[in-house]
């Protein structure tokens, strides 16, 4: 007996285009490969239909290696090709606006890796123009699609820990550490990680209305390809949320021994909840009235009735850095396909307007020794 050819996949596609084949063009690029066959039955299918980025070879190279149906030396051809449903830019944050904005031009609906722009006007304009084309929009603040962090958020929206009396976000790492070393990217410590931070702050716990910040250096002379870089090693700052939760969020890229510690806690009334991007699928969750049991349990968030676990393994199979990745695109390919919202589970230009908005009023207070409030978002 004959082999029988198998059915075709009639599930609606999806057409990605990508700027940039770095490391975020391979976690995105790894997203886009998985989603069809792991998220099943599904909308949404990504379809790879084209890469771009600045080296022939290179760009030739990825999209072999990732299976793109075509590839660009310049990405206005992906912003223009019209199998391209979703423009997705993975270039460097200061390839994050015009690329984008064109693709808006052009009618895609429109992912952006973060900060979405390094100042708020930029991110405005990226915010207003998405809306008045009636796009959908993704800034990757992937963090928020760990389903330890989703738990959180659930148990936050349910009033699971009573009024809040107080939120720490922390975003550590080490490998701006030696002062002597060239940078590998000309931006500093508020785009590069605290921007994740900011995010998961105001995704946990609200809006922020004001800040206070204190920004430092270990060596304010580095340099990027030989030209002068942002020198910000660490930001700590001291927010003031619209709830009147006051909450502080600090990052650092000179931190030894802190690999990659994205971590938080939330105390409130009923109890606390904490996190660590080092031990990602453990929420540890206080509850108050537990009696004499009360104490920090260690909750392993893998069970498969989680939305966010569902679509993997069997329950009790852990997930880790990518999946975030591939949750986030998984549901932003379905919000393309069926019109469904990206809110508030995925952050879209609006959350990445108002992360640029905090990220300028923390510089302003540095700068100024004063407290900043956030700019409310302008009127369009
Ligand atoms: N969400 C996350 O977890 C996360 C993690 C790391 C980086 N990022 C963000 O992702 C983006 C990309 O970072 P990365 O680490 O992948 O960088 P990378 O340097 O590894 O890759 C950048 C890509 O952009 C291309 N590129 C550079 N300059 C260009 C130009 N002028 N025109 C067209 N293409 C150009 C490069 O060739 C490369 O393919 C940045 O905005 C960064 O902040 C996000």
């Amino acid at each position: 007996m004959a082999l029988t050819p198998s059915s075709p996949d009639e599930r609606r596609s999806v057409g990605f285009g990508l700027l940039g084949y770095g490391f975020m063009g391979r976690a995105h690029s790894n997203a886009l490969r998985t989603i069809p066959y792991i998220f099943w039955p599904s909308t949404g299918c990504p379809e790879l239909v084209g890469i771009a980025g600045r080296t022939e070879s290179s760009v030739r190279e990825a999209a072999t290696r990732y299976g793109y149906a075509s590839w660009s030396t310049d990405w206005r051809d992906l912003v223009s090709d019209e199998r391209v449903d979703v423009f997705d830019n993975v270039g460097p944050d200061a390839e994050h606006v015009e690329p984008t904005l064109a693709a808006i031009g052009h009618g895609k609906h429109v992912v952006c890796e973060k900060p979405l722009a390094s100042n708020a006007v930029d991110a405005f304009r990226l915010y207003d123009a998405a809306a008045n084309a009636g796009v959908k929009n993704l800034v990757c603040f992937n963090y928020r699609f760990f389903p330890a962090v989703r738990l959180a958020w659930e148990m936050l929206q349910g009033g699971e820990l009573g009024e809040l009396h107080q939120a720490r976000f922390r975003y550590s790492q080490e490998w701006r550490t030696d002062p002597a070393t060239e940078l590998p990217s000309p931006t500093g410590v508020l785009d590069i990680i605290c921007s994740h931070a900011i995010d998961q702050a105001r995704f946990l716990c609200g809006e922020i209305a004001s800040v206070s910040a204190e920004i430092t250096s270990i060596a304010p002379a580095r340099t990027y390809r030989g030209a002068p870089a942002q020198a910000d090693d660490t930001v700590s700052i001291l927010a003031r949320l619209d709830s009147g939760l006051v909450a502080t969020i600090d990052a650092s890229l000179v931190s030894p021994g802190r690999k990659n510690q994205l971590a938080w806690e939330i105390n409130g009334s009923k109890g606390s909840i904490a996190w660590d991007l080092e031990h990602p699928n453990v929420l540890q969750v206080y509850r108050r009235d537990a009696g004499r049991t009360a104490g920090f349990a260690e909750v392993i968030v893998t069970e498969a009735d989680h939305p966010l676990v569902a679509p993997w393994w069997p329950s009790a199979h852990v997930l880790g850095w990518e999946h975030a990745h591939i949750n986030m695109l998984a549901h932003f390919a379905s919000a393309v396909a069926d019109g469904t919202p990206v809110e508030p589970y995925g952050a879209t230009f609006l959350d990445g307007l108002r992360v640029a908005q905090v990220a300028e009023a923390a510089r302003e207070s540095a700068a100024t020794g004063r407290r900043i409030e956030v700019e409310e978002v302008p009127a369009r």
